[in-house]
């Protein structure tokens, strides 16, 4: 990957901190629980916002020739979604303690899996990384992006079932999983035609 602009990726990591320390220093009146629970949703929106971006960057320049800056600073978007939601990891850790209840198997399994492939992406987002682990690299990536998309769609989708406002952001990664697939459809089309 080609080296990144300093003041795009400095603006990606300011605005990721900015969005994430500002809301939850203005919002310390409220009751540990609500707090907990504030900073999780928080969290995890800045994060789905940031992977989303990373997710649809490469599909949608093949696809439009729009969102040449995401491709080049998509690195530093997924290690953005990687900052948020470790924050978010934290925010899940005080809500247990909080409300006394312990995480279910089946979730912790799911969600543990999906923060795992999380920090194993975001520690080989460097070049040396990427240079050693050579097409292990890409596994690594793309089995992490499908993985994390999943748990962000169900996730969302079981919200979006109860409360219609999620219906948009379920709606999103709906979109962005079509234009990865047409972007794949594409490319196999064009392989096809060159053999
Ligand atoms: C052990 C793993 C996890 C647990 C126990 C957990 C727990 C939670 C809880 C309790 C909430 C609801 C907060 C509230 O409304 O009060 C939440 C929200 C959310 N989580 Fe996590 N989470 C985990 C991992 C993940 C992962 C890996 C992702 C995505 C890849 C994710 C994405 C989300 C999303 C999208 C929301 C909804 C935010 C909103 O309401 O706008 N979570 N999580």
């Amino acid at each position: 990957m080609k080296s990144q602009s300093a003041p795009a990726k400095y603006l990606i990591f300011a605005t990721v901190i900015v969005a994430l320390v500002l809301p939850l220093s203005l919002a310390t009146d409220m009751a540990a629980q609500d707090y907990a629970s504030f900073g999780m949703r928080l969290t995890a929106r800045l994060s789905a916002a940031f992977f989303l971006l990373a997710y649809v960057a490469r599909p949608l320049l093949e696809l439009t020739g729009v969102g040449r800056q995401l491709v080049r600073h998509r690195r530093y978007l997924g290690l953005a979604a990687a900052l948020a939601h470790t924050v978010h990891a934290w925010f899940i850790y005080d809500y247990f303690r909080i409300i006394g209840e312990s995480i279910e198997p089946l979730v912790l399994i799911g969600g543990g899996g999906a923060f795992i492939a999380l920090w194993l992406m975001a520690l080989t987002s460097n070049n040396a990384s990427q240079r050693w682990l050579g097409a292990n690299w890409q596994r690594l990536h793309r089995f992490g992006m499908h993985y994390l998309w999943l748990i962000f769609f169900q996730t969302l989708l079981g919200i979006a079932l109860v409360n219609a406002a999620y219906w948009p952001a379920v709606a999103a990664f709906g979109l962005a999983a079509l234009l990865r697939l047409r972007a794949w459809q594409a490319r196999r089309k064009r392989a096809s035609a060159a053999a």
